[in-house]
């Protein structure tokens, strides 16, 4: 029984949900240890096509256990809509859907003020998805956040609001911006919370049962390496950690239980919302764009684009101790040629290999390639390493050796089959 964290290695959006359904054939229950609905994972299922944002990617598949764990930041009035939104296209939501009592709330006020610090930001600002994600996790920081357990409770729940509520009015009429009606809040949220009660329970528990069952677990890393609060390309992340260990703290799986760490990238960069990118690539990004590719997930942005960092994702190899190695979007490389790998940066005239800690250092960085030819056809029906042109198969081997790990999986296009497993 093999339990398997799944990470992204990069700035997010690598085709997770993609892996995590591919990969879920395997698994009994799939956990989403961290974030909230500014993830979003994509997975094209029966011809459909899913994008999944709080609701763990196996969900898809029959007889799977999904699992919110206590990590994760939650929406509920989201989360209602995206359980609604699955049942109206036939996905069965009932016990294969554990919600964590300890997972904390984002209240209507997170998002306010995440939108009115990022106005006040002006051109600093991070570029977030407005879903209230860092005020959420900043009230957990500091002690004062509300839990699902809280919202199990409506008496307590409204006590609490009524605090909360008139504490965030006031530093919004602060900011200038409009204050929120407790009343409705309150409503609304005892309405989502007796809709969610069926699946609230101690997911630490459950989790630890189910090891001690011999069940396998896959953990479902949402955004990336370099979004990470403590790893990432502070202060453009997201604010909580999306790196391996992230899988422990926000599900209460112990380290020792943990197999392996699959790492997945795409075979170029996205990154979408502001700060460094070193080997962004204006010409790329619009040939990606021009092909109806790289448009965010949650917010329908444009992804930036660039070409395949080792000095980045070498690092991520580090931090996660990734051992397996998935490499989506090969496809996307299919006109290119040559195609460039960075290899290094060059930072105040000297070469360096690991990124810079400070952005600005980071930003300055200039990426030292090198030139790899290009296959020029089309590699979407592949099945088999074999299958791949020559030239992609150099490529996909090279990007595995500066990154440091094992390829086990190439990524050749959206749908389930178009995986090669190597
Ligand atoms: P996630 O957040 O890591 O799950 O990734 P997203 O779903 O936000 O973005 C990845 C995008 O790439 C989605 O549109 C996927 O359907 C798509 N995708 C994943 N793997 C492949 C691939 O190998 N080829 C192509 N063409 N698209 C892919
Ligand atoms: P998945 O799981 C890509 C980015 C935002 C912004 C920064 C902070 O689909 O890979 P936040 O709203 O979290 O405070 O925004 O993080 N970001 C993501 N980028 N994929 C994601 O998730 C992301 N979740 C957050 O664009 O730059
Ligand atoms: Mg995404």
């Amino acid at each position: 029984m093999a339990n398997t964290i799944l990470v992204g290695a990069q700035w997010g959006d690598e085709g997770k949900g993609k892996i995590i359904d591919v990969l879920t054939g395997n698994a009994d229950i799939v956990v989403r240890s961290q974030g909230g609905n500014n993830a979003g994972h994509t997975v094209i299922h029966g011809g459909k096509k899913f994008i999944l944002h709080l609701i763990p990617s196996g969900i898809l598949r029959p007889r799977k256990i999904c699992v919110i764990g206590n990590g994760v930041v939650i929406d509920p009035i989201a989360l209602v809509r995206e359980i609604d939104g699955l049942r109206n296209l036939g996905v069965k939501i009932g016990r294969n859907l554990l919600i964590s009592d300890c997972a904390h709330l984002v209240l209507p006020y997170h998002r306010a003020l995440d939108e009115q610090r990022e106005l006040r930001k002006g051109v600093a600002k991070i570029g977030t998805t407005k879903r209230g994600i860092g005020p959420a996790y900043g009230d957990k920081a500091a002690r004062t956040g509300l839990r699902i357990a809280d919202l199990m409770q409506p008496e307590l729940f409204s006590k609490k609001l009524t605090a909360k509520m008139r504490e965030n009015n006031s530093i919004l009429k602060a900011l200038g911006a409009k204050p929120i009606s407790c009343a409705k809040v309150n409503a609304d949220f005892l309405a989502a919370g007796e809709r969610l009660q069926p699946f609230v329970a101690n997911t630490v528990v459950y989790l630890h049962q189910a090891l001690q069952a011999g069940k396998e677990i896959l953990f479902e890393g949402a955004q990336g390496t370099f979004l990470d609060i403590d790893h990432g390309t502070y202060p453009y992340v997201t604010s909580s950690n999306t790196t391996a260990g992230g899988a422990c703290t926000g599900s209460g799986v112990p380290p020792h239980r943990m197999d392996r760490v699959l790492g997945v990238m795409k075979a170029y960069t996205t990154r979408v919302g502001e700060g460094a990118l070193p080997t962004e690539d204006a010409t790329l990004a619009e040939m990606l764009h021009e092909m109806g590719r790289e448009f965010g997930a949650t917010t329908g942005r444009a992804r930036r684009c660039g070409w395949f960092d080792a000095v980045a994702t070498r690092y991520a190899t580090m931090i996660n101790g990734i051992d397996e190695l998935a490499i989506t979007n090969l496809d996307g490389l299919d006109k290119v040629d040559p195609i460039k790998v960075c290899i290094g940066y060059h930072l105040d005239g000297k070469k360096i290999d690991v990124p810079p800690s400070d952005a600005a250092q980071l930003a300055r960085c200039e990426p030292v390639y090198e030139s790899l030819p290009g296959w020029n056809r089309s590699t979407e029906r592949a099945r088999k390493l074999a299958d791949l042109p020559n030239e992609a198969r150099v490529y996909v081997g090279r990007i595995a050796e500066l990154t440091g790990a094992r390829l086990t999986i190439v990524s050749v296009g959206p749908s389930r089959g178009q995986t090669l497993i190597l």
